[in-house]
């Protein structure tokens, strides 16, 4: 295995599009940037897992622009299954971790790669490897698009690393607030006025918390 090479993203105060330009306070990651770094991680990758059955695994719905950039960039042959996870919890950080959707495709024996967008807490990634683990393939390796190392709480950590970033929400590039935003092509930061009128009717005092209601 390769180590990762984990960057930090540059200040360099991009502008954001006009379009978003009431809802998002600043890009914290461009679209060149994201792209230029999947291909280095796509090649880590590549180099790692050269000659093995490949199986990428994807937690929904959060890796959709991720997992499509970076698999269009992994020449190797590889087959794609989902896994769906929500999680509940009226107001509160951590929900109760629900699964939507189980995996179709067998890993026995396989070589994993397990894909999400973001590693928080880790509790999300520490329950789907277990579950994974108990379908013994031959090894499991993470790929995350950003890390948030500072809010770990399970011990879990990932082979691939996109971005290390902050502890701040972040959306875009497929990461959500309320299941909005996801269609942002860089990553970004809301203003405050956003996570308040999103929690109006979860009534939490930070994003995190409406979140919780309906994670992926
Ligand atoms: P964890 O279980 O705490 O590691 O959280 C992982 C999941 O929480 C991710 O897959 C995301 O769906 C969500 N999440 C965590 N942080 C953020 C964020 O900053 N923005 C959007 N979603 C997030
Ligand atoms: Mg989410």
């Amino acid at each position: 295995m390769s180590p990762s090479f984990p960057q930090t993203p540059a200040r360099h105060g991009v502008a954001v599009p006009r379009r978003w330009r009431r809802e998002v306070e600043r890009i914290l990651i461009t679209d060149a940037q994201i792209a230029r770094r999947i291909r280095t991680l796509a090649r880590a990758i590549a180099r790692d897992f050269a000659g093995r059955e490949l199986v990428v695994v994807s937690l929904l719905n959060g890796t959709v622009m991720f997992l499509a950039d970076l698999i269009r960039n992994l020449s190797l042959p590889l087959r794609l299954d989902f896994i769906g996870v929500s999680s509940y919890g009226a107001g509160t950080e951590s929900g109760e971790l629900v699964f939507t959707k189980e995996l179709r495709l067998s890993v026995r024996g396989r070589d994993v790669l397990l894909v999400d967008d973001i590693l928080d807490t880790g509790k999300t990634l520490s329950r789907v490897r277990a579950r994974l683990r108990a379908l013994r393939p031959r090894r499991i390796r993470i790929c995350v698009l950003l890390n948030k190392a500072a809010r770990r709480v399970e011990p879990v950590a990932a082979d691939y690393v996109g971005f290390e970033i902050p502890d701040e929400f972040v959306v875009g590039y497929g990461l959500d607030f309320a299941e909005r935003y996801r269609n942002l092509p860089f990553v970004g930061v809301l203003y405050p006025h956003v996570y308040q009128q999103g929690c109006r009717r979860a009534s939490p005092a930070r994003p995190r918390a409406a979140r919780a209601r309906r994670r992926a």
